[in-house]
């Protein structure tokens, strides 16, 4: 959602707040902004856009001083405007906020506030968080106790991080990240370790609630009543530090290039907890499965493999949905959640639902000091390394590897995927050497309106994920749909401005595939056909690479459509690391 970061330290911390503040943009880029306490006074700059061009507009690295804060903002209450980039001063400049979350009684302490006589400048729910702040300071003249009344009063979830003109900062969280770094060089308060991993790898995450206070002298966690608490130390992983693009244009591109090393490494190093994940599932009476996204394609896709090799039956169900459909688990229940980031609202609220319900919590994340990794009662981690485009890639394909690996496991290798391993990571390298013409195609459809994305059976969910990541990142409409459905409604949108593609490896779903594809191509639509073997009524061919075990053809035919929406974007001058509107964690319901 939004990044959050505060430094205290040696170093003048302009440069160090836009360092951090450009690690962590993939968690929101509508607008940036960094405000530095330097000799008892409060300067504060802000720009809409993202880091870099704030940056060169406003040189927010040139501000003096060695203590700040800074914030990246995906808007969520008030426009993409100047005014309601953070950070936000109370009505003085003497106290100065960055938020991330939701504040769901806003409305109701302003009310409060104006009586009393605040102004208010923006349109966000944050801001009152500053004038909350000022309240009780100039009632207590202290400021843990303006802290601790604070965040009383605040509904909603949060972090936030305050900086008072005396050189003091402060942090609080509630359902909403919030880590502290402990460098040589000083203390930084981040919702993301991203923020301060190029400093130290030294982290402390904070419970719900705690209040961190950071003045002149020293660090202190207190509870939500004033007692002090201590927090373990965490030793964070330095790879996360490499998130640079390397000799690639942007960051989706490095990391769907990187997808044949990510699912070689895939497991190797967590077999125990693998057998201990399979003697769960084998032992539960129901098996949900959940997550948001392309994690939730993800999650279909483990559906079929569960039912089809490992005979478990699984129910899947979209995590914003989950609460609404609790019944049939209880606490024989066993609810396995995906989530790259870990840190997903609505994943993060269905685990809740079903741990209230008695049942159990595997997951499956890329972050493993992540909430979601935190709540469960057992996880394995992805290990695919940061991905910071928005569009999930390599977290995708590692997630799905993993799932196959479990699967594979739990029927005794009945699926065929350890075997066939080394052969997947090699049909992978080849789908990549397809991308020059995979990039001539995008150039085709550069003025596609409507691309409609068909598969069967297991290759269904790829479908969604390809229509997803070519919305995403091309913000052409694009569906996935059911190959079979096309003749129950779809086929009535089928016309000469059409483009279908057939996912369509050369399986048990093949005929019917091309029967399907005759059905819109005598509508007139250009059909483009991802196969191993070509078809004359493909208009456009993408080849995918043969592989002995056809149920690991997901893994292989989500590249192309990857490679699809990634130069789809080019051709349409958007960014592709960061498209419009979105966030990559989106850490609100
Ligand atoms: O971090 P998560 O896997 O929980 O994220 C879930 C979705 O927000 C995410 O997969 C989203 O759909 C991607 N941007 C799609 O490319």
């Amino acid at each position: 959602m939004c990044s959050i970061i505060g430094y205290k330290g040696q170093l003048i911390v302009a440069p160090v707040l836009v360092d951090s503040l450009k690690r962590m943009e993939y968690r929101g880029y509508d607008s940036v902004g960094i405000a530095t306490i330097n000799n008892g006074k409060i300067l504060l700059k802000k720009g809409v856009g993202k880091v870099v061009d704030v940056n060169k507009n406003l040189d927010l690295s040139s501000m003096d001083g060695h203590i700040g804060i800074g914030h990246t903002r995906w808007a969520t209450h008030g426009g993409v405007t100047e005014k309601n980039a953070h950070p936000h001063y109370g009505c003085t400049d003497s106290i100065a906020i960055v938020h991330n979350g939701i504040i769901e009684n806003h409305s109701e302490l302003m009310e409060e506030l104006i009586e009393l006589g605040h102004v208010f400048k923006s349109d966000t729910d944050s801001e009152v968080i500053a004038h909350l702040l000022e309240r009780y300071y100039a009632e207590h003249k202290n400021i843990k106790s303006s802290m601790i009344e604070t965040c009383r009063r605040l509904k909603g979830y949060y972090a936030f991080v305050a900086a008072f003109e005396d050189g003091t900062i402060c942090g609080s969280r509630y359902n909403e990240p919030l880590v502290i770094g402990l460098a040589d060089t000083g203390y930084f308060i981040s919702s993301d370790i991203l923020g301060f991993i190029g400093y130290t790898d030294k982290a402390i995450f904070l419970d719900n609630r705690d209040i961190v206070v950071l003045d002149s002298k020293t660090l202190q966690i207190y509870d939500q009543d004033g007692k002090t608490v201590k927090r373990t130390l965490t030793q964070v992983a330095w790879e996360l530090a490499a998130i640079d693009k390397g000799k690639y244009a942007h960051h989706t591109l490095k990391e769907i290039h990187e997808q044949p090393s990510v699912v070689e490494k895939i497991g190797i190093q967590n077999l125990d907890k693998i057998e201990e994940f399979c003697s769960i599932l084998k032992n539960s009476k129901a098996v949900f499965l959940t997550g948001s996204g392309t994690s939730y394609h993800c999650a279909l896709i483990a559906k079929h493999i569960l039912s089809n090799f490992a005979k478990i039956h699984a129910e899947t169900v979209v995590s914003s949905e989950f609460q609404y459909t609790l019944d049939g688990i209880d606490n024989s229940s066993v609810l396995l959640a995906l989530s790259q980031s870990g840190e997903t609202a609505d994943v993060l609220q269905a685990v809740k639902a079903a741990k209230n319900v008695g049942a159990k919590i595997l997951s499956i994340v890329n972050i493993p000091t992540s909430s979601l990794a935190k709540i469960s009662d057992s996880f394995l981690t992805i290990e695919c390394g940061p991905e910071i485009g928005v569009a999930a890639t390599k977290s995708f394909t590692a997630q799905l590897s993993l799932i196959y690996m479990i699967v594979d496991t739990l029927c005794n290798g009945y699926l065929g995927f350890k075997v066939n391993k080394q052969f997947l990571v090699g049909a992978l390298r080849e789908a990549l050497d397809y991308e020059i013409e995979i990039r001539g195609i995008a150039e085709k459809l550069r003025d596609a309106r409507d691309i409609y994305v068909l598969g069967r059976s297991i290759h269904y969910p790829i479908a969604l994920e390809g229509a997803l990541k070519i919305k995403e990142l091309s913000y052409i409409h694009a569906e996935g749909i059911a190959a079979g459905e096309l003749k129950h409604g779809p086929l009535a949108l089928i016309d000469r401005n059409s483009y279908v593609i057939i996912i369509n490896p050369n399986d048990s779903t093949s005929d019917n595939n091309i029967a399907s594809a005759h059905e819109v191509k005598a509508r007139g639509a250009t059909i483009i056909g991802i196969s191993n073997t070509p078809n004359e009524v493909y208009d456009i061919f993408i080849k995918i690479p043969f592989i002995q075990c056809n149920a690991i053809y997901p893994i292989i035919e989500v590249l192309p459509l990857q490679i699809l929406a990634y130069y789809l974007s080019l051709v349409k001058n958007i960014d592709p690391d960061y498209p419009r509107n979105l966030a990559k964690s989106v850490t609100v319901k």
